[in-house]
């Protein structure tokens, strides 16, 4: 087979924070790494972090990293694992202090240290007043940060594969990964990554939704490999929905609005956060937020014609707080919606934001798996860090300012990790060749025409002529009975199935009729093709890659969701009103064979510290 091969001593798939922070461990140590990421890495879904990054650095309030501890263990509705979470939050103030010479260019404080503004969630003194714990570089945080890290590895000679789409992960019969197989979008071109040590820190999956934060490039990429490479994902069932999207559009209004001292009203003109959260108002933890504003409209109480959104306010900040802390929020209102938050309110709707399941790691980074009841261990070489991983600190809720001190500790742990393991394990395995055609054989469906995907020799084949006068057209698909759809239809069609069937409040009949909407999409997707090759571009078949992946991760919410009968975090379900900590103080784990749960204990147990015990979570 005429590939190409290139050996690395570690992969890291997506270029976001995770991978970025990884690499960079990596690249110092004098590791070979290759980076495969489909967008140019300043690309990827880091940049549009707004709000900040938490960490006890106590520069604006008193402050402690055991504090910061207890916040998380509650806003994670007690399902968060309390060694991971003590692990973080220990870790937070000298990460903060490396990425800031690293080069991050933290807003600062009159007295020169790094500004740090209230976020949801917060508190001193375990419960106590407002803390302000949320490093923030204005409202452009993530953006600052990803630069950064992306030049220290430029210095650091971390190689980039730019705009490459990874397939699949390459297996032996042992299960050991040993790479991937990524496609050159611009050139059709296949590589064999081999790699002694792989890390997936590809994202999450907001494009689940039809309104979302998130950029059209998270689609659950590695949680989708993970499931196929037959390992589970964990906490599915726990989507986080933000606040503050922009009403019908789902652009990030930052929390750090709400930091600053914006808040949200009615109709009415009425705080409303008040009656729902009587001491943090609008400070109160997402899911709380998030349920308090869907009430707050399906009672009537909604702003506009159709009383179908309500509005956050911050003129009353003034315009030098408005053009000093929160610039990036300005441009974006007056560019999607033509108003100015310094004169008028913006209205808003809570909107998919962040996925927080994923695959299930230890606090190293090291991917874990189910070996006999209660019983797990980590494959080796096998790393994922960031959105798609679940380490798992964020529990059935995140706090905001949580996940990109995620992304930045989980992958420098990975990458300490990884640089111990290469040192006991200095030899690439041998690949074998069915690994390499399965992954193929995946691509192979959407750039051959049905008779050839369906012949034998075809799947092995390598070649790809690509057509000279290719234009994107929509109509790029046929399935066996003859009907016609488009990606992008089928990929409408799951975001609202997801989103009327898998939102904010969730019922089981209603949870039922997601998963088998969700199911039928994915038989029409199985049984489409693209029938005119000279009339699509590769993006096209990335598309039809994607969403393959995102039913998948679609399939795990829902199915998890519908399990899952009680209401914790940020899944709420009307038919279960209550948390119920003897039944379900359990994390799930959803394998994509047999479409089947199981369930493993909490670690409830933190390392130095006395663990928090669950109760009523009051904010
Ligand atoms: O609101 C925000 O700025 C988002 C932050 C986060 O999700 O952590």
């Amino acid at each position: 087979m005429n590939i190409i091969k290139r050996k690395f001593d570690t992969l890291v798939i997506g270029a976001g924070g995770a991978g970025l922070r990884a690499a960079l461990q990596l690249s110092q140590a004098d590791a070979k790494v290759a980076v495969v990421s489909k967008v140019f890495p300043t690309r990827s879904h880091t940049v549009a972090a707004q709000g900040g990054m938490n960490a006890a650095l106590g520069n604006v309030t008193p402050d402690n990293w055991h504090w910061h501890m207890y916040d998380t263990v509650k806003g994670s509705d007690y399902l968060g694992d309390q060694d991971a979470i003590e692990y973080m939050c220990r870790a937070a103030p000298k990460t903060v202090i490396e990425l800031e010479h690293f080069g991050v260019p933290f807003s600062r404080l009159n007295n020169g240290s790094i500004y740090q503004r209230p976020f949801g969630g917060q508190s001193q003194d375990f419960g106590g007043d407002q803390a302000a714990r949320t490093c923030a570089a204005a409202d452009r945080t993530g953006h600052a940060m990803l630069h950064s890290l992306y030049q220290q590895n430029i210095r650091a000679k971390t190689h980039f594969f730019d705009e490459f789409f990874a397939v699949d992960l390459l297996k032996n019969e042992k299960g050991d990964v040993l790479g991937a197989i990524a496609y050159d979008i611009e050139t059709s071109e296949k590589i064999i990554i081999e790699a002694k040590t792989t890390l997936i820190a590809t994202g999450g999956a907001g494009q689940l939704f039809r309104t979302n934060t998130n950029a059209s490039i998270n689609t659950g990429d590695g949680m989708a490999m993970a499931l196929r490479a037959g390992i589970p994902l964990q906490d599915m069932e726990f989507f986080q929905f933000h606040p503050t999207g922009i009403a019908g559009k789902g652009m990030l209004i930052t929390e750090g609005v709400r930091g600053e001292g914006g808040y949200l009203v009615n109709c009415e003109g009425e705080r409303f956060m008040e009656r729902y959260a009587p001491h943090a108002k609008d400070l109160a933890s997402r899911d709380v937020v998030s349920r308090a504003i869907a009430i707050e409209i399906r009672d009537g109480r909604g702003c506009g014609p159709n009383k179908d959104y309500v509005m956050l306010k911050l003129d009353h900040l003034g315009s030098e707080v408005i053009m000093k802390r929160l610039p990036g929020i300005r441009d974006t209102s007056m560019t999607f919606l033509g108003i100015d938050p310094i004169e008028e309110p913006i209205p808003v709707f809570p909107t998919a934001h962040y996925t927080m399941g994923g695959i299930p790691t230890n606090r190293f980074g090291e991917v874990v798996v189910p070996i006999g009841t209660g019983v797990e261990e980590a494959i080796p070489g096998l790393y994922s860090a960031g959105e798609c991983a679940c380490a798992s600190v964020h529990g059935a809720n995140r706090l905001g300012g949580n996940s990109l001190l995620d992304i930045v500790v989980f992958g420098r742990a990975a990458g300490n990790h990884i640089i111990e393991f290469l040192k006991s394990h200095p030899n690439h395995q041998v690949l074998p060749e069915e690994s390499i055609n399965s992954a193929l054989a995946r691509l192979n469906r959407w750039e051959n025409s049905p008779e050839q995907v369906n012949s034998p020799e075809q799947v092995n084949s390598p070649e790809y002529v690509d057509s000279p006068e290719q234009t994107n057209s929509p109509e790029t698909s046929k399935n066996d009975s003859g009907e016609t759809f488009t990606v992008p239809q089928l990929k409408a069609e799951l975001q609202l199935v997801m989103e009327t069937k898998c939102g904010v409040f969730r019922t089981e009949d209603v949870l039922a009729e997601g998963v088998i909407a969700v199911q039928l999409i994915k038989e029409k997707l199985n049984s489409t093709y693209i029938t005119d090759h000279s009339s699509v571009f590769n993006t096209a078949r990335v598309e039809a890659l994607e969403l393959e992946n995102l039913i998948e991760i679609g399939l795990a919410t829902v199915i998890s969701a519908l399990a899952r009968k009680e209401s914790r975090g940020a899944h709420s379900r009307v038919d279960y009103e209550k948390r119920d900590d003897e039944s379900w103080m359990k994390h799930s784990l959803y394998f994509m064979e047999g479409n089947r749960l199981s369930y493993k204990p909490v670690r409830t147990k933190a390392l130095t510290v006395d663990t928090f015990p669950p109760k009523e979570r009051i904010y």
